[in-house]
């Protein structure tokens, strides 16, 4: 069977060529939920800092709760998109308030939560809780319209459910926390936006922008 995107050798791919960090290096959901708001438009040489600011002064979901609007707000300083910071600090308030303290285990239970859309709630609950549920950013968002040479434009109706079919009949019912993290550091790593290292993909042979030599080409953006 030759999948044009499978799971078994993206993980094998993962499992010797992941980056180590902070965030990998843990279970907490928690801490995995606090590094995906961060990670979510921001880079990770640039999240890694803050993360590990975040968990040393704030360890659990009750202690960023208690904490003051200003003092998180202040150490936030620099990741902008402060949106994202309120949102967390609402969620919190609800974990400690309403869920004795505990992220909760259920994708249904999660999405509930301020901030929590579908991306957020699928790499947690996936990465945290081993859920089955594919995470789709940017990255994932690039790798995919590349493999399948995606054509239309990424953002409308047709390629967002064509990369979500993709993703959601590949990503692995044992391992879906890897799965989704090997899809973005594929996308960060070799499917990069330019000149992406084709020789160092695991889904090389069967990725039809490879094919067609128009890797580049994809994700279309639509007009601005
Ligand atoms: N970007 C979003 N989530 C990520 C993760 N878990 N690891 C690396 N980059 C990411």
């Amino acid at each position: 069977m030759t999948d044009i995107l499978d799971a078994g050798l993206l993980l094998s791919w993962y499992d010797t060529h992941k980056r180590i960090l902070p965030w990998r290096q843990t279970r907490d959901p928690y801490r995995i939920w606090l590094s995906e708001v961060m990670l979510q438009q921001t880079q990770v040489a640039t999240v890694i800092p803050y993360y590990n600011r975040f968990t040393d002064a704030f360890p659990d979901a009750t202690a960023l709760a208690d904490a003051q609007d200003d003092r998180v707000l202040k150490m936030w300083e620099g990741l902008g998109y402060y949106n994202r910071c309120h949102n967390l600090l609402k969620a919190m308030r609800k974990v400690r308030d309403e869920h004795g303290g505990r992220v909760p285990d259920t994708p249904e239970a999660f999405s509930g939560l301020p901030g929590v859309g579908p991306y957020t709630c699928a790499a947690v609950q996936s990465i945290a809780f081993g859920h089955s549920l594919a995470a789709v950013d940017g990255n994932v968002n690039r790798v995919v319209t590349r493999l399948f040479a995606l054509d239309g434009v990424v953002t409308s109706a047709g390629v967002k459910r064509a990369i979500q079919d993709a993703v959601d009949s590949a990503v692995s019912e044992t391992r879906p926390g890897d799965f989704n993290q090997a899809m973005m550091e594929l996308g960060a790593t070799v499917c990069t936006p330019r000149r992406p290292d084709c020789s160092r993909c695991p889904l090389r042979s069967g990725c039809k922008a490879r094919a067609l030599g128009r890797q580049e080409a994809f994700p279309v953006k639509g007009a601005k």
